[in-house]
């Protein structure tokens, strides 16, 4: 069996990678404090600002909610795509004729179809991405066109040991995105620039979950105002972050 086979298979069929994770319901501020949601919505804002009026591809859309949303926020046409039939078959439900359509793909073949946009979430770190990216890019994205995606970081200490002791989370060939993957993207693509979040927002969204019911409060901003400042301030932190919005905008 191949990687894209194992993963269609394991999305196909493992529930637990449909349902919420234990670690998103134990320390679910780590995933809905101010830091995490400033990252999340940086990542929906580069792409629907890059999407008015475009024809857009996702991958890996899982049940669809990104496209749906970004089909009733803009004016975008989107082809969502994923390689499970189980996810693609949950997604059809979403389906708005002549602006979104769902497609079962498997973003390691050729795809056909030239687009303004292609962007994906928690999709790139399921894929042997960097030939893809750049069939992509030389394929299938018009000139001035950009790729977004949002993706976890493997250098982050505590996201390693949550997937080494989490597996039923993740699919066996899962495999964040690593420093030298980074350093690939800066080498490879003109405009790449990304926004990590989540470094000292983790363990303080962790203590804080227990400890306070609303997921912003004193310590979760802590995390955010103390993430802001690493960033602004020490470069080489960057890749030690939870996880990063990536973006390929050489326009
Ligand atoms: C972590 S989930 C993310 C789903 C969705 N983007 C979201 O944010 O909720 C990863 C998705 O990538 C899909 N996937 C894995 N390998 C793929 C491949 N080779 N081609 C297309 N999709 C793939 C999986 O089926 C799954 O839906």
């Amino acid at each position: 069996m191949q990687r894209s086979d194992r993963e269609r298979y394991s999305y196909d069929t493992h529930d637990a990678l449909q349902g919420r994770p234990w670690v998103h319901r134990v320390f679910g501020h780590i995933f809905r404090g101010p830091n995490a949601q400033h990252g999340e919505d940086l990542f929906f804002r580069t792409v629907a600002e890059r999407a008015s009026a475009s024809h857009t591809l996702e991958l890996g859309c899982g049940n669809g909610g990104v496209a749906e949303r970004l089909v009733n926020e803009t004016d975008a046409t989107v082809l969502a795509t994923d390689i499970s039939t189980r996810q693609i078959k949950q997604a059809q439900a979403r389906a708005v004729k002549g602006r979104l359509e769902f497609r079962e793909l498997n973003a390691e073949d050729p795809i056909s179809g030239q687009y303004d946009l292609i962007y994906g979430r928690g999709v790139l770190h399921h894929v042997n991405f960097r030939p893809v990216l750049e069939r992509l890019a030389s394929e299938n994205l018009n000139k001035g066109g950009a790729m977004v995606f949002r993706e976890p970081l493997g250098a982050n200490i505590m996201g390693a040991l949550y997937r080494s002791i989490s597996k039923d989370d993740h699919t066996e060939d899962e495999r964040p995105i690593s420093r030298a993957d980074l350093r690939w993207f800066k080498q490879t693509f003109n405009g790449f620039w990304f926004y990590p979040y989540g470094l000292m927002s983790l363990p303080l969204g962790a203590i804080s979950s227990p400890l306070f019911k609303n997921p912003d409060n004193p310590l979760t901003k802590l995390g955010h105002q103390l993430d802001d400042r690493v960033l602004r301030h020490i470069d080489v932190v960057r890749p030690l972050f939870r996880a990063a919005v990536l973006v390929i905008d050489p326009s």
